[in-house]
């Protein structure tokens, strides 16, 4: 079963006087459980499909379907509800709640659901944190915690309302190789666990390895599947 169909997509920017075409005629599928890396340079348009893919951004042109639903012609109301129900992000820059503990940076997706937060929630939050090994860290803010252990609360709070897909962009590049590694293996090994689908942003081709699939873009164009790189 497809998770995601995105179809002639494109994508322009008015800047000014100027258009940036950022992408164009982006087609890709993702089959459920897939992991697909995204590989490309600095300004390729990775960003921008994974934001529109997870209806953070409408396309200028094409369509957009998750879950069967097609999110094309969805307004910002429904695009909210849509993305709560169905995507997790996990971005670069980790963006916890910095005066909330890691369990309550992911109650904050309970909340935002209309839950109140209560014993099911925080159950929920506890597992998950201890299945990241996170267990003996739940009251900790984000400033205790280590680059590697910020990213893997950002990870549990993606996870948090099980999504069936789930859109990383560059999660280990504030990390050092040792450390991007770990959180890279976990990240597959979550997703692999949950059956859950997810395209991994990235522009260092030793991430495509954690992947099923690899597609490059280039100037907002997805190119020709590359070869998985051999393990390192
Ligand atoms: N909000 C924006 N306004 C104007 N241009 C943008 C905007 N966001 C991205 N761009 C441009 O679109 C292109 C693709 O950007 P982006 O998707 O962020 O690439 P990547 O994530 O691969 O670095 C770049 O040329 C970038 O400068
Ligand atoms: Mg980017």
């Amino acid at each position: 079963m497809t998770v995601l169909d995105m179809r002639d997509v494109r994508k322009v920017y008015r800047s000014g006087d100027a258009d940036i075409v950022a992408l164009d005629h982006a087609t890709l599928q993702v089959d459920h459980g897939e992991i697909v890396a995204l590989l490309g340079p600095s300004g390729s348009g990775k960003t921008t499909l994974l934001s529109i893919a997870g209806g953070l951004l409408t396309p200028t042109e094409g369509t957009v379907t998750v879950n069967g639903i097609d999110i094309t012609g969805h307004d910002a109301k429904e695009l909210t509800k849509f993305r709560r129900e169905n995507i997790g992000f996990v971005f670069q820059a980790v963006n916890l709640v910095p005066f909330l503990n890691a369990e309550e940076n992911l109650l904050v997706v309970d909340e935002l659901g209309g839950g109140k937060g209560g014993k099911t929630a925080k159950g929920r939050a506890r597992e998950l944190l201890d299945e990241l090994g996170l267990g003996a860290r739940t009251r900790n803010l984000p400033a205790q915690l280590s680059g590697g252990e910020r990213q893997r609360v950002a990870i549990g709070r993606a996870l948090f309302n099980n999504p069936k897909l789930v859109l990383f962009d560059e999660p280990t590049s504030a990390l050092d190789t040792k450390i991007g590694a770990q959180v890279m293996e976990l990240i597959r090994n979550e997703m692999k666990a949950r059956d859950t689908a997810a395209i991994i942003v990235t522009h260092d081709r030793r991430m495509t390895q954690y992947a099923d699939r690899t597609v490059e873009i280039v100037d907002g164009r997805l190119g020709a599947e590359a070869p998985v790189a051999p393990q390192a």
